[in-house]
């Protein structure tokens, strides 16, 4: 049978990551392969290899069988490879048929339009790919504006077409209509690479599926002969080792700090995100919040800090309610936060650490009362700081910029826990952290519960989350889908709840 395309041994290294550690994919002419991983799997790196758009480190690229070397998308189109761009590429003035033939050596305006319309209209009949080619983007559904994309691709010639994560963006409905179009292409000879994480999606319109986790393919399985459930344990691991911390300080569960009730919020483009979530966090307690990221877990931390404001529902925290969308309000109600985003949310980069870590209690009486005092104040408590969260920094004047992504990240752990919080918001705190800052802040999250503090732990890391949670619930489309106690919490099943599938028996 021939190779479309065949990787083999491909290595991408960025600045401290290896994106692509090894990947071997074979892609046979006329199949939709998909390639599924977690998020940072990386399926992106390597369909942008794929692309021409970066070039591997080591490994090779064949296409039919000869060998390849892209050194822009442009000699990947001519071998007749291309992309379906996730951030769509089009002129939001100009007509659909202008923006098919937009980057063709002929200007568009040179073109025969009414030709290029009735070129677009026969891609668009035979894929089913509704759209009209004489409406403006600026006018179009995003799932539309999918379709130029795919239609633009078809035109140029493109024999195998990468999709990378194309439904993230699409309804249900509209993902179904995608799915028809990919199998009408393969009907028709072309070949398609379906890049996903969700584990229905993939069975539902793929030939073979390969798993990519940690930059290192794991397999390739015929879709036929495979399950939700076995592709689950192959995106995850489940090899890996991992215990339970204990914990000397039990979760108060009797005592609520945290109630969320019927929680809806939408995300910055305005859609709904969040749809109706109820939620309480004890005393003392860890709720781990598992799902792949993009599922609405930005926005519910930041519904819970007041940094979004509620569609519907309410939030509070120990029995009095928070002003929806009034940070202000959820600190003084005793809510920290610990962003994913830290340099840009979490702390002012440029100002020092003390200066930093005195951002959040500056009105308090302690640091503020006398100008002279207030100096001194500050410095000591973050000297304090400093020691006890093991922070590497030169002193307590040196701007937070100049410290690394680990010590950066303990300055703002220390920070939120300094005021003393009744919950505190953890998104993905140990993310590309280096062993060492992970062990500390783990403890301190731990500490932090033994202390009381209620705390939502948002994590795409089921590890993570499954050795700090006392309780696991699984966010999928911005629902919570599922609700596990830690200690009879199954990988498996988590992975199949955080790719959207449905767990017969034991789910809510
Ligand atoms: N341009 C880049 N610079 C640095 N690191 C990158 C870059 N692109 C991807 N990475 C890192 O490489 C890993 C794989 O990423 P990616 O290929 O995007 O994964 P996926 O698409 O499966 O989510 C991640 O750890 C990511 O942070
Ligand atoms: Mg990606």
């Amino acid at each position: 049978m021939t190779s479309a395309v065949r990787m083999t041994g491909i290595v991408k290294r960025f600045p401290g990551v290896v994106a692509n550690d090894g990947v071997d994919v074979d892609i046979r002419a006329g199949e939709v392969h998909a390639l599924l991983g977690e998020n940072g799997a990386g399926k992106s790196t390597l369909s942008n290899i794929l692309t021409g758009l970066y070039r591997p480190d080591e490994g090779t690229v064949e296409i039919n069988g000869q060998a390849m070397q892209f050194s822009s998308p442009r000699d990947a189109l001519d071998a007749g490879i291309g992309m379906v761009h996730q951030h769509f590429r089009l002129v939001s003035t100009f007509t659909v048929a202008e923006n098919v033939v937009l980057g063709e050596p002929d200007s568009p305006f040179m073109m025969d339009q009414s030709r290029v319309a009735q070129q677009v209209e026969e891609l668009s009949n035979r894929y089913g790919l509704a759209v009209d080619p004489s409406a403006r983007i600026w006018q179009l559904s995003v799932g539309e504006q999918q379709r130029v994309e795919i239609i633009k691709v078809l035109y140029r010639g493109a024999k195998v077409l990468i999709l990378d994560e194309p439904t993230a963006v699409l309804t249900p409905i509209e993902a179904d209509a995608l799915f028809k179009t990919l199998r009408a292409m393969v009907a028709e000879g072309r070949t398609v690479i379906f890049i996903s994480h969700k584990l229905d999606e993939v069975m539902k319109v793929s030939d073979r599926v390969t798993v990519l986790r940690g930059g290192k393919t794991v397999g390739t399985v015929e879709t036929a002969n495979t399950n939700t459930r076995e592709l689950a344990s192959l995106m995850v691991g489940r090899s890996v080792e991992f215990n339970r911390v204990t914990r000397s300080n039990p979760a108060d569960v009797s005592h609520t700090v945290l109630t969320l009730s019927g929680v809806s919020a939408r995300d910055d483009r305005g859609r709904d995100a969040l749809h109706g979530v109820s939620l309480t966090v004890g005393r003392g307690e860890i709720v781990g919040v598992a799902g792949v990221a993009g599922n609405g877990q930005r926005e519910l931390a930041e519904a819970i800090s007041g940094m979004r404001a509620l569609s519907s529902g309410h939030i509070d925290v120990s029995g009095e309610r928070v002003q929806s969308g009034r940070a202000r309000s959820a600190i003084a109600k005793g809510v920290a936060h610990i962003p994913e985003d830290r340099l840009h949310t979490g702390l002012a980069s440029s100002h020092s650490v003390e200066d930093n870590l005195a951002l959040k209690n500056y009105r308090s009486s302690s640091l503020s009362k006398f100008r002279v005092l207030r100096r001194k104040a500050i410095r000591a408590q973050a000297t304090d700081l400093v020691q006890n969260y093991d922070v590497k920094t030169p002193d307590t004047v040196t701007p937070v910029r100049l410290l690394s992504g680990g010590n950066v990240q303990k300055v703002l752990l220390a920070r939120e826990f300094s005021s003393l919080p009744k919950v505190l918001i953890a998104a993905s705190p140990t993310r590309g952290l280096d062993v060492g800052a992970i062990e500390t802040v783990r403890a301190r999250l731990v500490e932090a519960a033994e202390r009381g503090v209620g705390i939502l732990l948002i994590s795409e890391d089921l590890d993570e989350i499954m050795s700090l949670a006392d309780r696991i619930v699984v966010m999928y489309e911005g629902r919570l889908v599922d609700e596990v106690a830690a200690e009879a919490a199954d990988r498996e099943r988590l992975g199949l709840t955080m790719g959207g599938s449905t767990v017969s028996g034991g789910a809510r």
